[in-house]
This record gives structure tokens, sequence and C-alpha cells, in this order.
């Protein structure tokens, strides 16, 4: 990444720090700064907007129930192409701010040999080579982000249908259902991760903390980088702890 989007990152990061607050208590580990949390929630909103908007304007006979809340069918289909720009707009400074800890690294290869493990939570603590996220995590971005281009080249081919043939038009509609439907996908295994799947994971999206506990757990890596500590010894020390 460029060096001047990584000082427009650095910078936004310690003026939105000025305007939120994140206390972090003993025992907890900051995890996403208030300009990470601001931008995910305004990605989140925006995305869940077009989803809802598309939906109406995709099958008006499955989901006529949604369109009363954006003022009816012709508002809904004026207003989806604003819902898309936005989270397109949000998502970029997203992907500057998170694309250097979403690279893909050798240990996220071995991550998915034992993803059936991950998904069954047959291992409550991760391989000592799981860092900030984990490869299923790195995959979800990378999805978004290939989607991301997709719906706004497709997504403007439509919008202003005059400029190209007809058939780029109507390959654009089925590019951009499709990528819809990839990201739906996503979300709805995202929502549960963040939440169910893994305790502890969705107050750092709220309040920009996790516990110790959930770091070496989850992503044991992180934590030796963020505290220095043995993510196993402290484990170890944890669980001692708890059977006395
Ligand atoms: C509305 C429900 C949502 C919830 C409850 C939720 C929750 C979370 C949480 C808790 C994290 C932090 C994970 C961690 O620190 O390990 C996170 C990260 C993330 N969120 Fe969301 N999120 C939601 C919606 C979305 C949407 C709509 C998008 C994009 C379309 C999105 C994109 C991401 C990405 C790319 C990450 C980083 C990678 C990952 O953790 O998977 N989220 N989310």
């Amino acid at each position: 990444m460029s060096t001047t989007a990584k000082k427009f990152d650095e910078k936004a990061r310690g003026e939105f720090a000025q305007l939120g607050t994140t206390r972090v208590h003993p025992g907890e580990l900051l995890r996403h700064p208030v300009y990470t949390r601001f931008l995910h929630w305004s990605v989140a909103i925006f995305f869940i907007l077009s989803l809802l908007s598309g939906f109406a304007i995709y099958s008006p006979w499955l989901f006529r129930w949604i369109t009363p809340l954006f003022g009816g069918g012709p508002r809904t289909r004026a207003l989806h192409p604003w819902f898309g720009l936005l989270f397109d707009v949000f998502f970029l400074f997203q992907f500057i701010n998170w694309f250097a800890p979403m690279a893909w690294v050798e240990s996220d290869r071995r991550w998915m040999k034992r993803m059936r493990q991950y998904v069954t939570n047959e291992n409550p603590l991760e391989a000592e080579d799981v860092g900030s996220f984990n490869a299923g995590q790195k995959l979800y971005f990378w999805a978004i982000a290939v989607s991301w281009v997709l719906f706004l080249i497709t997504g403007l081919l439509m919008w202003f249908d005059n400029l190209t043939g007809r058939w780029v038009v109507a390959i654009s509609y089925v590019i951009h259902d499709l990528a819809a439907l990839l990201m739906l996908a996503g979300f709805i295994i995202h929502v549960y991760e963040g939440t169910a799947h893994q305790p502890g994971t969705f107050r750092s999206m709220m309040d920009g903390t996790v516990t110790e506990r959930w770091a070496l757990t989850h992503h044991p890596a992180w934590f030796r980088a963020v505290t220095g500590r043995d993510s196993r010894e402290a484990y170890e020390r944890e669980k001692r702890q708890e059977e006395r």
C-alpha cells in the first residue's frame, strides 16, 4: 500500500481517537480503535440498506413488504444506487485500514487445512501461528473487496444504462446479482462467527476491547505480539486458576 494511504489512515485513527473513547480495563486488550469501529458499522449499515433495497427491486413479488421502509417502490429503486455507493466509499476506507493485517501469509494455508476443526469447535485453542485475523476472516475480507469492485463496475453500468450496449447491461445484472448472493452468504456466516459461534467477539466491535483470554484462545500470535507474553503459558495459567 502507498505511504500516502498509510499516512492518511494513521491520521484518521488519531483524529477518531479524540472523538470517541475506548476504555481498556485490566485483563483486556484493545482490539478495534474508534476509527475501525466507525468504518465497520458504516459499511454494515449501508450494506444492509443496499441488500434490503436490492431484494425489493430484484423480486417485488417476494419482497414487496420491504419497499414501504424506503417510501415506496420508485423511491427504493432511486435510493438503492446511493446506498451502494456509500457502502463502496466506506469500504474503500476500511480496505485501506485493514489492508496490512489482512495480507495472506504462509500460516493461513495451514489454517485452511484445519478449517473443519475450527467450524466444529474441536479444539478450544487456536494454533500458535494465528495472528490478528484468521484465514477465514481474511477470506471474507477479500471476498468483499472483489465484490466491491464488481458492484461498483456493474452498478454504474446499470445506473447509466444508455452509455453501453444492451448486452453489457444484461451481463452486469447477472454479475451484480451473483456478487450480492456471495455477499449474503458471507454476511450470514460472518454474523454467526462474530456472535454465537465465538462468544466474546461481538464486544470488540462495540467497545473496542476483548479479554486477554479471548485473545490467547482465538489469536495466539496476535496475543504474543501485543502483550509480549507466551500465549500457551498464559492459557495454562488461566486454566490452573479456573480449576482452583
Ligand atoms: C450487522 C451485523 C454484523 C456484526 C454483528 C458484525 C460483527 C463483527 C465483529 C464482532 C467483528 C470483529 C471480529 C474480530 O475482531 O475478530 C467484525 C469484523 C469484520 N466485519 Fe463485521 N459485523 C456485521 C456486519 C458486517 C458487514 C455487513 C460487513 C461487510 C459487508 C462486515 C465486514 C467485516 C469485516 C471484513 C471484518 C474483519 C474480518 C472478520 O472479522 O471477519 N461486517 N464484524
